[in-house]
């Protein structure tokens, strides 16, 4: 897969992308991911990217123009091209599993107050990582690559990812290692019963409970 992701801040990516899954992902040549400054594309005799919203308004909006002919440069008939942006829809699991099946993503990072409306026609997709406003879509970028990355075949072993949170909307079961009694906290008896069955039995209801607890919403839905 590859990914490009268009920021006006490349450094931020720094360390995120160099380091544990998602560098042994690029080593394997599993993901190609490139960071594209769009100010590089302005035709603005100054570089600006950004200028004062009509109507008026606080901050400054990102013009369409770069992040246009960005997009053009780039953009073959295998692309998906995604706006990150507090108004998209919300980022989920099933979304990141629907996404690895991608060959080119085209991610597009907001910043300041906004972008002009009109870059929405360029995009297939809109998407906030969650309801919380964030200085930019760099963070929101990271979120989606590590997430996608991780799900690609090869990268880390399917089972690792079989009983991640959010599959059959259930949170993950919890996980215990050794030393069998830390600070007077035992392990489950039937964790070290060798019974299979029972383990996963257990480990069912475990997820139920935690559900139900931490997000009921999950179990609506
Ligand atoms: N940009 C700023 N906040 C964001 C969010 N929550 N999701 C995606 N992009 C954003």
């Amino acid at each position: 897969m590859k990914i490009d992701i268009l920021t006006l801040f490349p450094n931020m990516f720094d360390g995120v992308f160099t380091e544990s899954i998602i560098k042994r992902a690029c080593e394997l040549g599993k993901v190609e991911i490139n960071l594209i400054n769009f100010r590089d594309f302005t035709k603005d005799p100054h570089n600006k990217v950004d200028d004062t919203p009509y109507g008026g308004g606080a901050g400054m909006v990102l013009m369409a123009q770069p992040i246009f002919d960005c997009v053009k440069s780039l953009k073959t008939d295998d692309s998906k091209v995604i706006l990150l942006t507090p108004s998209g829809i919300k980022y989920k699991q099933e979304i990141a599993y629907d996404l690895k099946n991608e060959k080119h993503l085209i991610i597009i990072c907001g910043h300041y107050e906004g972008f002009d409306e009109r870059i929405k026609s360029i995009c297939d997709l809109e998407l906030s990582i969650g309801d919380y406003v964030l200085t930019g879509g760099e963070i929101p970028a990271m979120v989606l690559v590590d997430s996608i990355t991780r799900l690609l075949d090869g990268v880390i072993t399917s089972e690792s990812h079989i009983n991640d949170s959010f599959n059959n909307n259930l949170l993950d079961y919890p996980s215990y290692t050794k030393p069998r009694v830390y600070e007077g906290m035992e392990v489950p008896e039937v964790l070290l019963s060798g019974n299979h069955k029972k383990i996963d039995e257990y480990r069912h209801q475990e997820q139920i409970r935690i559900t139900k607890e931490n997000r009921p919403d999950l179990l609506d839905e």
